[in-house]
C-alpha cells in the first residue's frame, strides 16, 4: 500500500470542508486487545477520536450529558475562587471534578494530568504508562462513585471530558497571560481570550485521515492520507483564506480553535469560563500584591505611628 504524504491546509474553506466531512475521521488511537481500564482502552473508547459516525455519535451524547452539569457561570467563579500558585491543569480539573460531584477532586486532578501525558499519543516512559493506566482505573472507579455510572463507555467520556479540557484550557490562560503580562486590556479578559483563540490558540493543528481517495473542498486526498490543517493559518480573514474580504462574510466566520464538525469541541463555554475565571483571580493577586507594596512602602517612608491609638 502506498503511504502519502500528510497534506498541510491553511485555507478556511477547505479547512472547514475537511472537518466538516463525516468520511474524514481523526487518526484512529485502536490498539487490538487493550485491557479494560488502561489509557489504550480510554483512547479507544472516547469520542475524541472515534470515526464511525453512529458510535461517535452515541459516545458524544454521553460526553455532552456530563458537560450539562458544568455550569459555565458557576465555573468562572470557582477558578476565580481557587489558590493562586498551583499548576493551571490541576486547577482546571479540581474546578470541573468538584462541579462533577467526583470525590477526592485533588487525586482526581493528579489522576488527569498523569493521563493526559499519553492521551494524545505522546511516547511514555514505562513508569509514565504505569501511572496513567493506573490513573484510568481510578478514575473508572471515582465516576462510578460520583454519578453511579456503570456502564464504562459512558464512564471513558465523563473522564475523557477531564482529560480534554486539562492541558487545552491551562494553555489558553498561559497564552493570555504571555500576550498581555500586565493582565487584561479595557476589553476584559474575555476580549482578551477571544483575540488570543484567534492568534494564539492552544490547539495549533488538527488531524483527519481520509479512509478512501476523496475529493473535499479544493483537496484531493487518497486513502489512508491525513490532512494536517494549519488552525492559525486557515483562521478566517487571514491571506491564507480565499473568501471574498469584501462580503462581509468573513464576520460570521469563526476561528477554528475549537474545531468545526462532528467532533467541534463541546466545551467550548466552559473553556472560557475557566479561562477567564483564572485571569480575574491573577488580577485580584496582583492588585492584592501591589496594594501591599504600597503599603509597605508608605510605612518605610513615614515609619510605623507610636500612637496606641492608631495601631488598631
Ligand atoms: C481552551 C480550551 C479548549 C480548546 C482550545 C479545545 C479545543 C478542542 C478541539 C479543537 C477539539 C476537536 C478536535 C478535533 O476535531 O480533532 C476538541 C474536542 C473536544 N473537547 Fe475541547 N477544547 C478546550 C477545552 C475543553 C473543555 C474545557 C472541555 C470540557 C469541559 C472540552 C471537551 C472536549 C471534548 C469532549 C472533545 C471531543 C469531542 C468529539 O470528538 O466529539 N474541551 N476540543
Amino acid at each position: 500500500m502506498t503511504i502519502y504524504a500528510p497534506t498541510a491546509v491553511t485555507a478556511y474553506a477547505d479547512a472547514r470542508a475537511v472537518l466538516e466531512e463525516p468520511r474524514l475521521v481523526p487518526e484512529p488511537a485502536v490498539v487490538a486487545d487493550a485491557p479494560g481500564g488502561s489509557l489504550a482502552w480510554l483512547r479507544a473508547t472516547v469520542a475524541r477520536f472515534t470515526g464511525d459516525a453512529r458510535v461517535h455519535a452515541r459516545r458524544r451524547a454521553h460526553a455532552m450529558t456530563a458537560l450539562a452539569d458544568l455550569d459555565p457561570r458557576e465555573l468562572r467563579q470557582a477558578a476565580a475562587g481557587s489558590a493562586v500558585g498551583s499548576d493551571d491543569r490541576h486547577t482546571v480539573v479540581r474546578v470541573l471534578a468538584e462541579a462533577l460531584g467526583m470525590p477526592g477532586p485533588d487525586e482526581v486532578a493528579e489522576a488527569v494530568v498523569a493521563i493526559s501525558a499519553g492521551y494524545f499519543g505522546g511516547e511514555l516512559t514505562p513508569a509514565q504508562a504505569k501511572a496513567a493506566d493506573k490513573a484510568v482505573a481510578s478514575l473508572l472507579v471515582w465516576t462510578a462513585q460520583a454519578g453511579g455510572e456503570a456502564d464504562s463507555e459512558a464512564a471513558a467520556q465523563r473522564i475523557g471530558v477531564l482529560v480534554q479540557a486539562c492541558d487545552a484550557t491551562a494553555r489558553l490562560v498561559e497564552n493570555a497571560r504571555r500576550s498581555a503580562p500586565d493582565g487584561p486590556p479595557p476589553g476584559g479578559a474575555d476580549a482578551l481570550l477571544a483575540a488570543v483563540l484567534r492568534h494564539d490558540p492552544p490547539v495549533t493543528t488538527l488531524r483527519r485521515r481520509a479512509p478512501a481517495d476523496i475529493r473535499v473542498g479544493g483537496l484531493d486526498l487518497r486513502a489512508g492520507q491525513v490532512a494536517l490543517i494549519d488552525v492559525v493559518a486557515a483562521a478566517p480573514g487571514t491571506p491564507a483564506d480565499r473568501s471574498d474580504p469584501d462580503s462581509g462574510e468573513q464576520d460570521e466566520q469563526a476561528h477554528l480553535a475549537f474545531g468545526a464538525g462532528p467532533h467541534r469541541c463541546p466545551g467550548q463555554a466552559q473553556a472560557l469560563a475557566l479561562a477567564a475565571g483564572l485571569l480575574a483571580r491573577d488580577e485580584l493577586a496582583a492588585n492584592v500584591a501591589s496594594a501591599l507594596d504600597y503599603h509597605a512602602e508608605a510605612v518605610g517612608r513615614f515609619g510605623a505611628s507610636d500612637d496606641p491609638e492608631e495601631q488598631a
